[in-house]
């Protein structure tokens, strides 16, 4: 079976429009289930550990490669999927190598699988879509990831009164969803790219059309490719991140194979987070390839497309850049 057609495959599960299997769902057990029958195929081990990662092991497994099966609701057909099942056909098409191929719990909300990791090799390569314009613009299929930017996640409550939406005078009220409007606005005005900036969720209470908000929660996604910049973006937003990753660097051998293989792609920071941060944080050797995305670059949305001619060659570099990473002494 192909990339593409395991991708449409791992695509169909969880139903509804587009990529719909949440991070710890019964869908994303469907999509490990797929991938542990994909991995012996292709002779690798596959093992749980406990944070329900599933890692298909080959010998004295030093090198790991892979991405995430989790998705963000109607998510992209290649977000995450592409990195596992280009992993397997690389190990597949490299029987002797000893390496490992990961699909990490839910990367979108956390990354969670990958920060509970029991212990780090010696060197991480994920391949990725690109989700962004960058290539597509250049006319270039693949790229070279110098670095992921950081990102700053956290909710942010409004609190005022329920009230009836007919007798209340306007100026008696107090309307959490009206203080909320007012944020969102302050949110999109703070994000000075390269920093970026996304309410992108909102839970209103009691969410009744004829009763004045009482309580509304956003979801506030603050992002910068450097940590003074991420700094600062969070000190005007004025919020209290619950999670937060430093913007990463890519480098040692498996960032030195990506930049030999491909001297003249285009290198390119990544403004989307990625399991390959875990690793480069805890200072283990971690590379990263992309390879383009059409139709603009749009991501976390059905529309999300690569081709099959640059997957194939992705999936060739991929192989390449894992041949040499398992021959070195
Ligand atoms: O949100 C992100 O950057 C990634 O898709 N988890
Ligand atoms: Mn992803
Ligand atoms: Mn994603």
């Amino acid at each position: 079976m192909s990339v593409f057609d395991r991708l449409a495959k791992l695509y169909a599960i969880g139903g509804g429009l587009g990529a719909n299997r949440r991070g710890y769902s019964a869908a994303e057990d469907d999509a490990h289930r797929l991938a542990a029958e994909w991995m012996r195929s292709a002779g690798l081990e596959p093992e749980v550990d406990g944070a329900g990662n599933l890692i298909g092991v080959r010998g004295e497994a030093r090198v790991w490669t892979g991405s995430h099966l989790d998705s963000v609701p109607n998510g992209g057909k290649f977000d995450g999927a592409l990195g596992v099942v280009a992993g397997i056909e690389a190990a597949a098409r490299l029987p002797e190598a000893p390496l490992a191929v990961v699909a990490f719990r839910a990367e979108e909300t956390g990354p969670m699988g990958s920060k509970r990791l029991e212990q780090l090799p010696d060197a991480f390569v994920e391949l990725h879509i690109e989700q962004g314009p960058v290539l597509e613009r250049a006319g270039e299929p693949l790229g070279v990831v110098t670095a992921i930017a950081g990102q700053a996640r956290g909710a942010v409550v409004f609190s005022g009164r329920a009230d009836h939406a007919g007798t209340t005078p306007m100026a008696a009220r107090s309307d959490a969803l009206v203080e909320a409007a007012r944020f969102v606005l302050h949110v999109r005005e703070c994000a000075r790219e390269p920093a970026v900036a996304t309410v992108g969720a909102i839970e209103v209470e009691p969410n009744a059309a004829n009763v004045v908000p009482a309580r509304v929660t956003v979801a506030v996604d603050a992002r910068a490719p450097d940590a003074a910049g991420l700094d600062e973006l969070v000190t005007a937003i004025g919020f209290e991140p619950s999670s937060r990753l430093d913007p990463v660097a890519m480098s040692g051998l498996p960032f030195e194979v990506l930049s030999e293989l491909l001297p003249d792609a285009p290198r390119l920071v990544s403004g989307a987070g990625h399991d390959a941060m875990v690793f480069a944080a805890a200072g283990v050797p971690t590379g990263m390839l992309f390879v383009r995305s059409l139709n603009g670059g749009v991501s976390h949305c059905p529309e999300e497309l690569s081709s099959e001619d640059d997957i194939e060659l992705a999936v060739a570099v991929l192989t390449n850049a894992l041949a040499r990473l398992t021959t070195v002494d």
